[in-house]
């Protein structure tokens, strides 16, 4: 499975939400990891736990920042979080009904470290911008 190098393509420029992504980038690499030794059915049970309560307060901590600060792109922004957490929601329930295996840790990677990288080099790179921009004539 692919892993993903931390770039600047990837970085948004803002401190808080570019750690939170390193974060989140590392534990799909560990998944993908997992995947190569053969052990992604053991790992899927922690991606899947750690993804739950971290992905909510992320895009709860990013969606706060782009509306203080009034950012155009908040709403699509928004929306694209509820994308993410209803394809999260479906192997939720895949992985309750059938399980921890080798094919639902590929699909978890596919699915959901595919739209990650997409979404921050799209929409959170504007996000990130517009904060800057906020913040830099703020201060002056
Ligand atoms: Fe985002």
């Amino acid at each position: 499975m692919q892993k993903f190098e931390w770039s600047d393509q990837l970085s948004v420029g803002v401190p808080m939400i570019d750690t939170q992504h390193k974060e989140l980038i590392n534990a799909f690499n560990d998944l993908s990891e997992a995947i190569e030794q053969g052990t992604g059915a053991s790992a899927i049970k922690k991606l899947l736990t750690f993804l739950k309560y971290f992905t909510e307060w992320h895009f709860e901590q990013e969606e706060s920042c782009a509306a203080k600060h009034r950012c155009a792109v908040a709403e699509t922004n928004h929306h694209a979080h509820t994308r993410f957490l209803n394809i999260f929601s479906a192997l939720q329930i895949e992985y309750r009904e059938s399980g921890a295996s080798e094919e639902i840790a590929r699909k978890a990677h596919t699915q959901l470290a595919d739209w990650l990288v997409s979404h921050i080099m799209t929409i959170d790179t504007q996000i990130g911008a517009c904060v800057r921009h906020a913040r830099a004539t703020s201060q002056s």
